[in-house]
């Protein structure tokens, strides 16, 4: 039996992606940037094995739960695509062991809660991607890599890579260059702190497939979005290069605003946020008043969790109006305690 493990950390978007231009494909209607979150909290890992023996068929396990693998599904297409890979490998190098005829088992584990907004698609993604490219020992790049990642959930594309990451919308209808590219290493700016405020972790109402669908499908203001975006993204890979808090911090909220916008202008509208993510927004632009400078940048995905982005010598200032204001319940303290990893039992 072949075996890998592989870890992947949750990335939030500042400038964020929602509109895809083909479904299929999942390329998106605008280039994204987001910062991957590095600490412990937030990762997906995954384990894959392949055997001879494995009765035929692929498996996967999602928390300890067994889901369905569909050939032409997200998870199917990235599972093909990476066995293609591994196949040409193994076509030019004959002492290869075939793996890629023989079935997988896939276990993935998030130690947070699914779906509540907190980018675990992008992890999970990621992290399967990347324990395939490692069971196959594919020698593709993080990018090339990325382009199935993609596939299998867009934002995952960005998981791939630490630091500062842009995901480029590209312009070639087949997508061969809608991939993920580091803008800055997470050393090139190591004070850059965000803060993670779990407003629920239920799952969300709106899934972001059906939510894009619906936006691409019935606002208007999207077209207007689409335009300025470009332009965001030059300016925001400058601030980052040159450590510019200040207008790091004015364009992430303000993309973020943009994007809960263009929700709103949705037809029937899509409500992500709720009135404590509202209440989080006034605290942080009230925080920013009184300080007389931008110490701290609000975001919000497609659900009401917040992440804040302040830099280290500024966050215990941060924490301080988020603990008076929201203050915590003893039991939620601590909504990332490591859930157990132990492997499925039929695995
Ligand atoms: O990749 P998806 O389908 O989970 O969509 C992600 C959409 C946002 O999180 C709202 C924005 C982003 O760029 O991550």
């Amino acid at each position: 039996m072949y075996e890998a493990t592989v870890s992947a950390p949750v990335n939030i978007a500042c400038i964020k992606y929602w509109g895809k231009r083909d479904t299929k494909l999942i390329l998106p209607t605008n280039s994204s940037l987001s910062v991957t979150l590095d600490q412990d909290h937030l990762r997906s890992t995954t384990t894959s094995r392949v055997d001879e023996s494995f009765e035929k068929g692929d498996r996967l396990w999602l928390n300890g739960k067994e889901e369905t693998v569909k050939e032409d599904g997200r998870l199917g297409v990235c599972i093909k695509e990476l066995r293609n890979w591994r196949k040409i490998e193994e076509d030019k190098n004959s002492s290869l062991p075939k793996l890629s005829q023989w079935p997988l088992r896939i276990a993935s584990y998030n130690n947070f809660p699914t779906a509540a907004g907190l980018a675990s698609s992008a992890s999970g993604l990621a992290a399967l991607v990347a324990s395939l490219a490692k069971l196959y020992e594919l020698p593709q790049s993080p990018s090339e890599l990325s382009l199935i990642a993609r596939q299998g959930s867009g934002s995952a594309c960005r998981s791939l890579f630490g630091g500062y990451v842009a995901w480029r919308e590209g312009s070639k209808e087949d997508g061969s260059d809608s991939l993920a590219e580091q803008v800055a290493s997470r050393e090139d700016w190591p004070e850059m702190r965000a803060l993670i405020c779990v407003v629920s972790d239920l799952k969300k109402g709106t899934s972001s497939t059906s939510g894009m669908q619906r936006t691409v499908e019935t606002s208007t203001l999207l077209k207007e979005r689409l335009n300025i975006v470009p332009g965001r993204m030059e300016e925001i890979s400058k601030t980052i290069k040159s450590k510019d808090f200040e207008n790091f911090a004015k364009i992430t909220m303000k993309d973020s605003n943009s994007f809960h916008s263009v929700c709103l202008d949705t037809s029937p509208p899509i409500f992500y946020l709720n009135d404590v993510s509202k209440s989080i927004i006034q605290v942080i632009e009230e925080l920013n008043r009184s300080s007389g400078e931008i110490i701290a940048a609000y975001t919000f995905d497609a659900g009401p969790n917040a992440v804040i982005y302040s830099l280290e010598k500024n966050i215990g200032k941060v924490l301080g109006v988020i603990n008076k204001f929201f203050p915590q319940a003893e039991e939620s303290k601590d909504p990332f305690k490591t859930k157990s990893e132990d492997l499925p039992e039929s695995f």
